[in-house]
């Protein structure tokens, strides 16, 4: 009756928040299984961004419930951004479900269960279901246990803030986020600390909009943002030897966060910098507040103080009104910037933004028309950048075995999937890879002994 699956949906974020939960029931004597089939409790952690991801949970919850037929104590729950953008009124189509939080109560889950649990054991009627959407505060500093796993960890993610205020007109993020948050400074650091003490060697902080990191809590120092401290900070700390962060926002690389790659070797050179538009009438529909000409002049800034900063980035292909001319210079934005990775989203009509009542929607099959453009530009680039890798040596961190079990991987600095055979020993460690060859997504390769050359 304890067995619990999570299914997770949509962003880093919800990874995190995900394996926190998991961690939690632990604790509290839950077990977490892999197989969605030999489950008592089944927790889905959804995703509002896109309808698409909405709709995806809505069709999973709804075949799901059927179980219930066959298994009456079977548990069903709705956790995260769609539980707080669409609440109560989920039960209007998924009568069975019995479990409905919100992103501030993710810390909650363990108690709801074990109500569940503890009514169906007294006899309770099934049929009452639970819904916590409410505001906590505080709740940004809750998410922070980690899932101990037999494997070891070499990566971990660390959420360092909840919530958004930026008012992009088609993000539903601030309704379902709330708004920003940070965690202290002080406890960031010793889970980093703590994790770093356990053996991972790389950290990579997640939060909405991480370049306003502690904006209202800490003091600039010398022009130095409280996000850089904070970068400063776990920078220092023994055993970490990678640095990465998601989602900034392009307004939060000023100087002191350019001038950061160049004094700060831990942070990796792979920057995710969204870019939505690359039409300044767009972007300004859209309410981000920067031009083509300043994003241009952030990639430049960061690829003068390194020449190989990887990028990727996020673009939102037919926002209303949004006319061929627009599309034009986001292409042309778009290819300039050569970028390593993009996650490109055909305009989603979120209802309560902005966007969502203005006229001017564009056809699908124009979405979808812009879309393929701009695969395409990233296709090329990308392949372009990994014919440049091979016969290099890049410094790869050993993560743990591949799928098959045979080879072991890990990522390079720029955050590129490795292949090769290595000595289960090196797990957790950086070592120098010859790059061979390489599929689209995967870089293969042998490790370049020392000692052996020279
Ligand atoms: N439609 C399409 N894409 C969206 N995104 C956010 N809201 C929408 C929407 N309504 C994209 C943005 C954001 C990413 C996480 O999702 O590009 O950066």
């Amino acid at each position: 009756m304890n067995r619990v699956y999570i299914k997770t949906y949509g962003c880093q974020m919800n990874e995190r928040d995900s394996e926190a939960v998991a961690a939690m029931l632990r604790a509290r004597g839950y077990r977490i299984v892999e197989d969605e089939h030999a489950c008592d409790i089944m927790l889905l952690n959804t995703c509002s961004v896109r309808d698409a991801a909405e709709q995806k949970a809505i069709g999973k919850a709804g075949y799901v419930s059927a179980r219930k037929k066959k298994q009456p104590d079977f548990v069903l729950g709705i956790l995260g951004c769609m539980a707080q953008n669409r609440g109560a009124a989920l039960l209007d189509a998924l009568p069975d479900v019995d479990l409905i939080v919100g992103t501030q109560k993710f810390h909650q889950v363990p108690d709801y269960l074990d109500n569940l649990r503890a009514a169906r054991e007294a006899g309770v009627p099934i049929g009452s279901s639970i819904v916590d959407i409410a505001a906590e505060a505080g709740s940004q500093n809750t998410i922070r246990d980690h899932l101990e796993t037999d494997e070891k960890q070499v990566s971990a993610f660390v959420s360092i803030q909840q919530g958004c205020n930026m008012d992009c007109h088609f993000c539903i993020v601030p309704k379902t986020r709330g708004d920003e948050r940070s965690r202290p400074m002080a406890d960031i650091v010793a889970e980093c600390r703590s994790l770093a003490a356990k053996g991972v060697r790389e950290i990579t902080l997640l939060g909405q909009i991480v370049t306003s990191y502690g904006r209202r809590d800490y003091a600039h120092t010398g022009g130095v943002t409280p996000f850089v401290q904070l970068i400063e900070q776990v920078h220092a700390i023994k055993g970490i030897e990678r640095i990465r962060f998601t989602s900034p926002h392009p307004r939060g690389f000023k100087s002191d966060l350019v001038e950061a790659y160049g004094r700060l070797p831990k942070l990796c050179e792979y920057v995710h910098l969204p870019m939505q538009s690359g039409s300044n009438r767009v972007l300004k529909a859209m309410n981000r507040p920067y031009s083509r000409e300043r994003y241009r002049e952030i990639v430049d800034a960061l690829r003068a103080v390194r020449p190989d900063m990887y990028f990727s980035t996020d673009i939102i292909v037919g926002y209303p009104g949004e006319t061929e001319e627009d599309f034009e210079q986001t292409r042309e934005l778009f290819e300039a910037c050569n970028y390593d990775m993009a996650y490109i989203f055909k305009y989603s009509i979120r209802s309560g933004t902005v966007a969502a009542d203005l006229a001017d929607q564009v056809p699908d099959e124009e979405k979808e028309r812009r879309n393929q453009v701009l695969l395409d530009i990233l296709r090329r680039n990308s392949e372009r950048r990994t014919a440049g890798l091979i016969g290099t040596v890049e410094e790869v961190l050993v993560e743990g075995p591949d799928k098959t079990g045979a080879h072991f991987t890990g990522r390079t600095r720029g955050n590129r999937v490795c292949v090769f055979d290595a000595d289960p020993r090196l797990v957790g460690q950086l070592v120098p890879l010859q790059i061979e060859r390489a599929t689209v997504s995967t870089l293969y390769g042998s490790l370049v002994l020392s000692g052996v050359e020279n």
